[in-house]
């Protein structure tokens, strides 16, 4: 088991309720999980957990067997740097730097990263050449790209070096239907080439077939406005 949550229980400070109370999660190698929820259901406050950013005031919160909320501050953004790729809902990249630079950021990081990266430059055009970023754009400042572009930039940061957990906060939230589609493609073809695991959070379900797994927050989230009828959707048809 890649991921293994057990009762994760989470409360913003200064908030009178826990935003999450989750009794269990696992997410197994190589998974692409599709973890849904509507706008405020605390999508974003569950990532911070499994990145540990921030970590929850109770419960086992395990990833590649290690507890991360045992982890000091800097054990804790070392381990970051190392297994995870994420994603960001804001994509976190730094307009003053060129698109190569950017990806080779993870890099920078992590020599674990770096290693893994082989010939990090060269690694890095690969990546982008795959994510459609054409090689006249590499030196080019990171905040002159299209929205997509910048998409398929934090994508190409996120895979560099082989993280063994992909994490992506509704990615794809400023794509029309047909560059969600490419994006996807791209997004599935890199992180199964290395095996990777995928959690990806959005609150648009008409994505979701593509995945392994479909979990609902509101279902496995016990706090006060959850609903109670949803299912957990397996969607076997695209399980591999
Ligand atoms: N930085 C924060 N400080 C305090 N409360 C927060 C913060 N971020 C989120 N919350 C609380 O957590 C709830 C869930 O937010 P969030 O995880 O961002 O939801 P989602 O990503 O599903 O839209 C919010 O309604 C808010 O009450
Ligand atoms: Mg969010």
């Amino acid at each position: 088991m890649i991921i293994r949550l057990k009762n994760v229980s989470y409360c913003w400070p200064g908030q009178q309720q826990p935003t999450l109370n989750i009794p269990s999660l696992e997410v197994e190698k190589g998974e692409h999980l599709f973890l849904h929820g509507p706008s405020g259901s605390g999508k974003t406050t569950l990532l911070n957990l499994l990145t540990g950013i921030n970590t929850p005031q109770s419960g086992q919160l395990e990833i590649l067997e290690t507890d991360i909320a045992k982890l000091s501050e800097s054990k804790r953004d070392r381990f970051r740097a190392d297994h995870l790729g994420v994603i960001f809902q804001q994509f976190n990249l730094l307009p003053y730097l060129s698109v190569l630079d950017n990806v080779l950021l993870s890099c920078d990081f992590s020599k674990t990263r770096l290693e893994k990266a082989g010939n990090a430059v060269e690694t890095a055009k690969q990546l982008l050449l795959d994510m459609e970023i054409s090689g006249d754009l590499l030196h080019s400042k990171v905040s002159s790209l299209s929205m997509g572009q910048q998409q398929r930039v934090a994508v190409a940061r996120a895979l560099i070096g082989n993280p063994e957990v992909i994490i992506a906060d509704e990615p794809t939230s400023a794509l029309d239907t047909d560059n969600r589609d490419r994006f996807l493609d791209l997004l599935f073809t890199e992180s199964d080439k290395h095996g990777s695991t995928l959690i990806f959070v959005s609150h648009d379900t008409q994505i979701q077939h593509r995945f392994n797994r479909m979990v609902s927050l509101a279902t496995i989230n016990n706090v006060d406005n959850a609903s109670d009828n949803n299912q957990i959707n397996h969607n076997q048809a695209d399980a591999k």
